[in-house]
């Protein structure tokens, strides 16, 4: 486990409460790593005490001593845990993607698979790690970068082969809607952002959600993988929610117009044209009654002309639940 915040700690949780359902497909598994800046690099390839993984006061480098000086870098440590399998969940790095990226190539070329919850590798170095892990027999997986654990990229992969995407609209950053909600509630625009933290939703730094780095991320992440464009972050137009007051939400949604911030991706002729925006919205499209941490997607297809995924109030378990699934497409017999 590399990064033991909200995901990787839900992840543990989620390991636990499906093993049955693991074991029935042949897999097993223990926890023979953990690392983060604070907790340095810890690993026991006999297996970590899984009932301190878990508790709720969370994990010190001295509940490890035996375990936590024996590797100072990533790859030393990936070879003392004896991987098989990283589950990156560090947090998010828009200006490069590192050092995430960086971990990522070390697991494939260490030989083990890579799973992450991390958007930064993919806008940053999505065909090299790709190509590094097909190279190596492995898997790089990383379902749980978009819409939580909802199967967006599997979808596409491996359900709808030969299609063509034209574009997309959605709601992808939970943390935005949620301040926008509270707003529309008469909440500050602080005491709103509180909320989403609470809940877990919110980046490590959430100027990262506020100004729409998280969701033009996302955007090309989604540009990137699922219609073959290698465009950048700042090819991404990108204006975040920070700059609306509690009356214009408010006036808006009385109006039956909320506010949203609205992602979208749409192909012409020359490539893709990809934006980030706040946007008011008429109360026939779908995307208008998304409220919360739910999120929304509407793809358009040349063979389905609107094809579109909606989640409702997804919680933590909701992206574990993706990196489990990515764990069993990685490993499972
Ligand atoms: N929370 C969600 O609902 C959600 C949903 C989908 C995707 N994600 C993505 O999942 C990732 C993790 O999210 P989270 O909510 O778990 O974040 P979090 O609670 O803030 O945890 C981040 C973890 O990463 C560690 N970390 C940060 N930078 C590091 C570095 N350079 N090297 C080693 N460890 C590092 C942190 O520990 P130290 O501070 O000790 O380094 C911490 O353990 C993010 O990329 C996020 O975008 C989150």
């Amino acid at each position: 486990l590399l990064g033991f915040g909200n995901v990787n700690r839900t992840l543990v949780q989620l390991l636990v409460d499906r093993e049955k359902e693991l074991h029935a497909r042949g897999i097993g598994w223990r926890i023979t790593g953990v690392a983060t800046r604070r907790l340095g690099w810890i690993a026991d390839a006999g297996g970590l005490d899984l009932a301190l993984l878990r508790s709720e006061r969370g994990i010190r480098a001295d509940d490890f001593p035996a375990a936590s000086s024996l590797s100072t870098n990533v790859r030393e440590w990936l070879q003392t845990a004896r991987a098989d399998v990283l589950f990156e969940a560090t947090s998010l790095n828009v200006e490069s993607g590192q050092p995430a990226v960086d971990h990522i190539r070390a697991t494939l070329e260490h030989g083990a698979h890579a799973i992450t919850a991390n958007k930064g590798p993919i806008v940053y170095a999505y065909d090299e790690l790709r190509q590094l892990a097909e190279q190596r027999g492995k898997r790089f997986l990383f379902e749980s970068t978009v819409m939580d654990g909802v199967p967006i990229f599997s979808l596409f992969q491996e359900n709808l082969p030969a299609i063509h995407l034209k574009g997309f609209r959605g709601i992808l950053n939970s943390t935005t809607n949620v301040i926008l909600a509270g707003m529309e509630d008469g909440l500050s625009f602080d005491t709103a952002l509180k909320k989403a933290q609470e809940i877990g939703v919110a980046e490590t730094d959430a100027r990262h959600d506020i100004d729409g780095w998280d969701a033009a991320v996302k955007v090309a992440a989604l540009v990137i993988v699922l219609m073959g464009e290698k465009i950048g972050l700042n090819d991404v137009q990108r204006e975040g929610i920070g700059k609306l007051t509690g009356e214009e939400v408010r006036a808006a949604r009385a109006e039956s117009t909320p506010y949203k911030l609205v992602c979208s991706a749409q192909r012409t002729e020359t490539g893709v044209v990809a934006r980030v925006a706040p946007e008011r919205l008429p109360s026939g499209d779908p995307l208008a009654w998304v409220a919360g941490s739910s999120s929304i997607v509407y793809f358009e297809t040349d063979i389905f002309p609107g094809l579109c995924i909606t989640e409702v109030n997804p919680g933590l378990y909701a992206t574990a639940y993706g990196m489990l699934v990515d764990f069993i497409r990685a490993v499972g017999k």
